[in-house]
């Protein structure tokens, strides 16, 4: 089997990372992170790459004149690296259109919602989970889902739910879901690279997997 290389784009702390390296990275699972990128060069997602021995980039959009050459230098860091999936795990900036086009159905990110609950513009961290407990839902969750030009707009892989307790607090929320985010991105990624995620009319279908 073909290794897949994969680029995980992170922003802040990574425990999403973590779980991805501790799960799939040069296990035998047939993925390598190549290559963790930042556009926050204080993330600690950025250690917790370095301790493992993954390459680290850090490129910020505002380090750049022009949007097109941002575009191309991305593009190029990805293509020399040979990446053939990229992970979102926390990341807090828009991905190029061009990269959109370039890795259509090979892109992954995290949500922790159950989308299309508490998503979209202006619902990251703590904010999603704020937004949850004020609604009072009495479940909430987390999904990964293929990433398109719609924000947490794409093909949902995998969701799963958390139950929400009347005392929860917009901490405590995050924390259980933070869990399920870590068993549930990994095993997206594995899917990924056993190639059995089909992508149907807008929804995923995983080859041997009930749902
Ligand atoms: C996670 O809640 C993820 O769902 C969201 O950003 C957060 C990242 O957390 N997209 P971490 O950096 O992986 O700890």
């Amino acid at each position: 089997m073909n290794k897949t290389n994969i680029a995980v784009m992170i922003s802040g702390s990574g425990t999403n990372l973590q779980a991805l390296i501790d799960k799939i990275h040069n296990k035998d699972t047939g993925g390598n992170i190549e290559l963790v990128i930042s556009n926050n060069e204080n993330a600690y997602g950025l250690v917790r790459a370095r301790n493992s021995g993954i390459r680290t980039v850090v490129i910020n959009k505002n380090q750049y004149d022009s949007a097109l050459r941002y575009e191309e230098t991305l593009v190029e860091i990805l293509e020399k690296a040979e990446i053939n999936l990229i992970v979102l795990a926390g990341y807090l900036a828009f991905v190029p259109d061009k990269i959109l086009e370039i890795y259509e159905n090979r892109i992954i990110s995290i949500h922790p919602s159950l989308i299309p609950s508490f998503c979209g513009r202006g619902f990251y961290g703590e904010r999603v989970h704020q937004a949850a407990i004020h609604r009072g839902v009495k479940i909430s969750g987390a999904t990964v889902h293929f990433v398109n030009k719609i924000v947490d707009g794409g093909p949902i892989i995998i969701q799963k739910c958390v139950n929400v307790d009347f005392n929860d607090t917009a901490e405590s929320l995050q924390k259980k879901v933070l869990e399920i985010e870590h068993e549930i991105l990994p095993l997206a990624v594995k899917f990924f690279i056993e190639n059995r995620i089909r992508v149907i009319d807008g929804r995923v279908k995983v080859i041997g997997r009930r749902q």
